[in-house]
């Protein structure tokens, strides 16, 4: 069985300047390895709320480092830096807008503040990008929301076959 290469990707200043420590590169990976049973590598990068640098990062992890998905987390908000969804889009041949519309819509049950967040998600070449808010606690809570429907998004651009244990996510395929 191949081994699906993930991206971890956190868009930081402050992080990226060692001004504090990264939390979101962490959780993504705690809960990626929670959920994931199928053998899986992750590519984890830090970098600044720059529009260049997040394009290349993706563009790297798509294209060279071959992740069939991206994980980002920041920079997903209104202010001034936050680009992520703008280099997303820049970067993919197709978007996924079902991801983000869900994403907020279970996150709007926790904080209000959820509307917030610009978070996104597209298709470049053979790999899913999805945008993450910076929190922490987002992650597992928007997660939550879309991971079910991963799996099969993967196995329709041609990468790996994930599966996880039903116990946290049950993987949705539809029958053929
Ligand atoms: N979504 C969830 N599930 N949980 C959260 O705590 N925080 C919100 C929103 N979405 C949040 C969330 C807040 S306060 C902001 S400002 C936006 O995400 C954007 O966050 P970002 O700029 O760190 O990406």
């Amino acid at each position: 069985m191949s081994v699906a290469k993930i991206g971890i990707v956190t868009v930081s200043d402050r992080a990226s300047r060692g001004e504090y420590v990264d939390r979101g590169g962490p959780a993504l990976n705690d809960y990626l390895s929670a959920t994931l049973t199928s053998p899986w590598q992750a590519e984890h990068r830090l970098i600044s709320d720059d529009v260049a640098d997040i394009e290349s990062t993706l563009i790297e992890l798509a294209d060279r480092a071959g992740c069939c998905l991206i994980v980002t987390t920041g920079g997903t908000g209104p202010a001034l830096r936050d680009v992520t969804p703008e280099a997303t889009e820049s970067v993919c041949e197709k978007m996924m807008p079902g991801f983000g519309e869900q994403m907020r819509a279970v996150s709007l049950q926790y904080v209000p503040t959820a509307i917030l967040s610009r978070q996104t998600a597209g298709i470049r070449g053979s790999s899913l990008i999805v945008n993450l808010p910076g929190s922490p606690k987002a992650i597992s809570e928007c997660l939550d929301a879309i991971f079910a429907a991963i799996p099969y998004c993967i196995d329709l651009i041609g990468g790996p076959f994930l599966e996880t244990d039903p116990e946290k996510i049950a993987a949705f395929r539809p029958k053929k």
